[in-house]
């Protein structure tokens, strides 16, 4: 018998993230591929034709899997009953800026979101917000949501996942392993260049790949910048941020999530338990292993000096970011 349909909020769904998203989720990439899905797209209204161009191309690729569509600009609407939401709608930084400047301009998108998805959505939704800053605006989301006393707000996270991808990719090159033979991998923190990328536990292969760098200065001086201003290279270089990496570390972090990571270590931003001294609530990177749908904060990692500090500086700047909103709240 075929599986009930799961309602999927993608918002932002007319911008350039959405169209690399939307068809890979709708193919069955993202909650496997016997699982049918109801697209529920929000956007603003000034772009409720384009998304209507995008459903006609999505309804031209027959996708079996793909049990629904609905096109709204009413956040209420997007949200109602939804078991996933990918929160992708929302400004992007252009060259020169950092992705906190976004804040004022994005942070009340998420104040609304977060009321809808409280009031709305169903209980057990799994939030990803994508939209930058990702970590606090996912932060607002729960927050509000929060209010409403309805939904589980530890399901609220933030994307950490492409800086994962990115930093595997850059040890893979610099160890000559291959990419799917690398394990236990953290981006730790804020999804900025204060992140913390940190291979002191990752393994390929079974071989201590902190041994196989075996370059401090490497880590210092090239990996950790290379990771942490990726974004921004992005930028420079195509003129517009990330699309495609984006949408496909959206789908690797809520499938990862769906179906599980069998054992393996995912970074995942979530809303701190007070682990690592990172005050609770705050959405910071941290090692997740997920299984029957839900994560689980890898505990008790030794942090060095050298981590700590690094784990500080990014704490210190979501700190900052959350006083920043502290007025919406
Ligand atoms: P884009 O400008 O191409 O698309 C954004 C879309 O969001 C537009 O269609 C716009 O109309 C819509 N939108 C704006 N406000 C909205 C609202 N209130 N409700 C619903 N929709 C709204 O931008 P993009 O390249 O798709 O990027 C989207 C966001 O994702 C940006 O903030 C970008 O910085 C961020 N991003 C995050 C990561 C990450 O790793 N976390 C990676 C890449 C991009
Ligand atoms: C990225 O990391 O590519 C995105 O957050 C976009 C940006 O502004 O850097």
């Amino acid at each position: 018998m075929s599986k009930a349909p799961v309602r999927v909020a993608v918002t932002g769904a007319a911008g350039q993230i959405g169209y690399s998203l939307l068809f890979r989720i709708a193919s069955g990439e993202m909650l496997g591929k016997d699982q049918p899905v109801i697209l529920q797209l929000l956007d603003l209204p000034q772009a409720q034709k384009a998304v209507k161009g995008v459903m006609m191309e999505l309804e031209d690729c027959a996708f079996p899997l793909l049990a629904g569509m609905v096109a709204t600009d009413d956040p209420n609407v997007a949200f109602k009953d939804a078991q996933i939401a990918l929160l992708v709608g929302a400004r992007p930084r252009g060259p020169g800026m950092e992705r906190k400047d976004l804040l004022t301009e994005n942070a009340k998108i998420f104040t609304v979101q977060g009321a809808a998805i409280g009031q709305y959505a169903d209980p057990n939704i799994k939030v990803l917000v994508v939209g930058n800053p990702c970590n606090t605006n996912a932060y607002i989301a729960m927050k509000t949501a929060e209010k409403f006393g309805r939904v589980n707000t530890k399901n609220f996270t933030g994307m950490l996942r492409l800086d994962h991808n990115r930093a595997l990719s850059q040890l893979a090159g610099k160890t000559g392993r291959s990419v799917s033979s690398l394990t236990k991998l953290v981006v730790w923190g804020n999804h900025s260049p204060t992140m913390y990328a940190d291979y002191r536990f990752c393994l390929s292969n079974g071989d201590n790949v902190k041994a196989l760098v075996n370059d401090d200065v490497w880590n210092s001086d090239t990996f950790l910048p290379t990771v942490g201003k990726r974004g921004a290279a992005i930028i420079e270089a195509r003129g517009l941020s990330s699309a495609a990496s984006a949408a496909n570390a959206a789908i690797d972090h809520i499938r990862d999530w769906v179906l599980g990571s069998n054992g393996e270590w995912v970074t995942m931003g979530v809303p701190s338990d007070g682990s690592y001294d990172i005050p609770e609530g705050i959405i910071y990177g941290v090692p997740c292993i997920t299984e029957n749908g839900e994560y689980k904060v890898v505990k008790d990692l030794e942090i060095d000096a050298f981590s700590r500090e690094r784990m500080t500086v990014t704490l210190n700047e979501l700190l900052e970011e959350r006083e920043g909103v502290k007025d919406l709240l």
